[in-house]
C-alpha cells in the first residue's frame, strides 16, 4: 500500500469514527447535507470548547497585556470597503465546460504520469504539491494497471494569478479528468444578505469573513474604556464565513468556521520583535497541546508571498493525511488596517504614548488561528490502533486538556450494589470535570467505546470494592490498572490529568 492509500484511509477511518462516535455530523445529514458545513456532536463539541477555552486562558486570562472582545458577524458593509474584502477577498475560479465542476483556478495541478504508452495529464485540486501527489495516487495506481507501471514525472500548479486569468494548457479537470477548464474568473468570497425588511442596494450587509476587522474597528473604543497602553492586544473567538469556491479535506476548508484571532498593537519600530514573539509563542502553543513537533511547522513567507501591506508573515502548519496546509498564519500587518478604518470612518485612531509624549497609528502582529483546524489537527494526531489480547483496539490519545470526556465510571456488573457505588463515584467526579457513567454490556466493550472518545481514564468498582472501597483505574494509553481508594479518585485524576 502506498503512502498516498495510507494516509487516505486514516482519513477515511478518522470520518467514519467521527460520525460514529458523535465527533462531527454533516450539517443536515437528514436532507442530504450542505457542502462546507458540518456539526459538532456530543463529543465533538466538547474537543472545540476545549480548544477555546486553552486558546482563552493561555492567551487572555493568564497575560496582563490581552483584554478580549466579542464583536457582531455582520457589520456596518463600509468596514468591508475599508479592510479591502470588498474589492480584494476574491479566488480565481474555473468551471468544467464538460462535467460542470467548479474549482478555484490557484489550487488545481497537473500531475504528469509517465507510463509506456508515453504521458498522461491527471488534473488534481491541491492546496500543495505533496498533498496534489497523495491525491492523484488513485489514478496513478489505476494507470499502473493498466500499463503495468505509472511513474510521476512532473507535478505543476496552475497558480493563477488575479492579472493573469488565463488557465495555461495542460490543465485537466479534477473531476472528470477532461481537458476542459474555462479560463479563470474572480470569485467574491463574501456571504451577502439584507438587513432589514427590504432587498435593495442600500441594505447589502456581509457575514464577516475574519473576526479581526470587528477588533479594529473597535480599537479606539478599546483604547478609550480599558485602560489598555501599548503594546497591548485584544482577543476575539467567533464564527467566520466565507463561500469556498470548494470546499475541501473535510472540516480543512468550510464554509463556516471559528476563528481565534488577536491583534497585537505595538509601536512601529517594535513590531518586528513583537512578531518574531507571537511566531514562536503560536508554533510552541500546538505543541504543548500535543501535536508533535515532528508533523507542525513554521514557514516563513518569502517576500513574494507577502501581502502587499505585510510585512512579514509565517503560517503554523501541520502535516495533515491529505499533505502540509496551515493551522495558523501570524503577521505583521504594519498599520495598514488602523490606516484604512481611520480614512474611512473619518475618525482619528491614533494612540498617544504618554511615556514618550508622542502620537502615531500603532503597528499590529496578528496571530489568526482557525478551531475547526486545530480540531482536526488534534483528530488526526490522536488516532491510533493497536493489538489488546490479539483484538484491534482503536483509541484516540487526545491530551488531558483536549479529551471531551476526562473520566468513565463503570459498574463491573448491574448487579451485588455496585451500580450504587459507581453512581456516587460518578456524581462525585462529575461536580469537577466531564465524565461518563456506563453500566450497559460487557466491560471490554465500554472500554473500548471510551478508547474511541479518547477517555483517559476508566474507573471500575468491582466485587473488591464491596469489601475494601478500592476502585481499578485502568489507563487508556499504557493500558496498565492500578487500585485506589475510592475517596481519592478526584485528586488521583486531577494530578494525572495534569488539570486544576
Ligand atoms: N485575519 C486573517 C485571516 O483571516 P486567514 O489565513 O485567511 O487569515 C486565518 O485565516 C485562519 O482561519 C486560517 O489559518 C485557518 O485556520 C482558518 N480558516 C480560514 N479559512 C478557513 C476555512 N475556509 N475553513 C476552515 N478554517 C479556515
Amino acid at each position: 500500500m502506498s503512502e498516498g492509500d495510507r494516509q487516505q484511509g486514516l482519513m477515511e477511518k478518522l470520518t467514519a469514527l467521527a460520525k460514529r462516535r458523535g465527533f462531527i455530523f454533516q450539517s443536515s445529514e437528514i436532507y442530504g447535507g450542505i457542502n462546507g458545513f458540518w456539526d459538532y456532536g456530543p463529543l465533538g463539541v466538547e474537543i472545540k470548547r476545549n480548544i477555546k477555552n486553552a486558546w482563552w486562558h493561555d492567551m487572555v486570562t493568564t497575560r496582563d497585556d490581552m483584554v478580549g472582545l466579542d464583536s457582531s458577524i455582520i457589520m456596518n458593509p463600509r468596514v468591508w470597503e475599508a479592510s479591502g474584502h470588498l474589492s480584494g477577498f476574491t479566488d480565481p475560479m474555473v468551471d468544467c465546460k464538460q462535467c460542470k465542476g467548479r474549482f478555484r483556478a490557484d489550487k488545481v495541478w497537473a500531475v504528469k504520469v509517465q507510463h509506456k504508452e508515453g504521458v498522461q495529464v491527471v488534473g488534481v485540486e491541491a492546496d500543495s504539491a505533496d498533498e496534489a501527489r497523495q491525491a492523484a495516487s488513485a489514478a496513478l495506481a489505476k494507470i499502473a494497471r493498466k500499463h503495468g507501471s505509472a511513474d510521476i514525472v512532473e507535478v505543476s500548479s496552475a497558480d493563477i494569478t488575479l492579472q493573469q486569468m488565463d488557465l495555461a494548457a495542460g490543465f485537466a479537470c479534477p473531476a472528470c479528468g477532461q481537458m476542459a477548464l474555462t479560463a479563470a474568473r474572480k470569485f467574491n468570497l463574501m456571504f451577502k444578505t439584507y438587513v432589514g425588511a427590504i432587498e435593495s442596494e442600500d441594505s447589502v450587509a456581509y457575514l464577516r469573513p475574519e473576526t479581526a476587522q470587528g477588533i479594529f474597528a473597535n480599537f479606539k473604543n478599546v483604547v478609550d474604556t480599558s485602560r489598555v497602553r501599548l503594546p497591548f492586544g485584544i482577543a476575539q473567538i467567533g464564527k467566520s464565513f466565507r463561500n469556498e469556491i470548494n470546499p475541501r479535506n473535510y472540516t480543512f476548508r468550510s464554509r463556516e468556521f471559528e476563528q481565534m484571532e488577536i491583534e497585537f498593537f505595538c509601536r512601529p519600530d517594535e513590531a518586528a520583535k513583537w512578531y518574531e514573539y507571537w511566531r514562536d509563542l503560536r508554533h510552541k502553543w500546538y505543541t504543548d497541546l500535543g501535536l508533535k513537533s515532528s508533523k507542525l511547522r513554521l514557514r516563513e513567507h518569502g517576500k513574494e508571498e507577502l501581502a502587499h501591506y505585510a510585512a512579514s508573515c509565517a503560517d503554523v502548519e501541520y502535516e495533515f493525511p491529505f499533505g502540509i496546509s496551515e493551522l495558523e498564519g501570524v503577521a505583521n500587518r504594519t498599520d495598514y488596517d488602523l490606516r484604512r478604518h481611520q480614512e474611512f470612518s473619518g475618525k482619528d485612531l491614533t494612540y498617544f504614548d504618554d511615556e514618550m509624549k508622542d502620537r502615531f497609528l500603532p503597528y499590529v502582529v496578528e496571530p489568526s488561528a482557525g478551531v475547526d483546524r486545530t480540531c482536526l489537527a488534534l483528530l488526526c494526531e490522536a488516532y491510533d490502533e493497536d493489538q489488546i489480547e490479539g483484538e484491534k483496539r482503536v483509541v484516540m490519545r487526545l491530551h488531558p486538556r483536549i479529551a471531551p470526556i476526562k473520566a468513565a465510571v463503570f459498574p463491573l456488573v448491574k448487579r451485588e450494589g455496585m451500580p450504587e457505588v459507581a453512581l456516587a463515584i460518578y456524581r462525585d467526579i462529575k461536580s469537577h470535570f466531564p465524565t461518563f457513567y456506563d453500566e450497559k454490556g460487557a466491560i471490554g466493550r465500554r472500554y473500548r467505546r471510551q478508547d474511541e472518545a479518547g477517555t483517559p481514564f476508566c474507573i471500575t468498582v468491582d466485587g473488591q470494592t464491596l469489601q475494601d472501597q478500592t476502585v481499578t483505574v485502568r489507563d487508556r494509553d499504557s493500558l496498565q490498572q492500578v487500585r485506589i481508594d475510592r475517596s481519592r479518585c478526584v485528586a488521583y485524576l486531577k494530578e494525572k490529568l495534569g488539570l486544576p
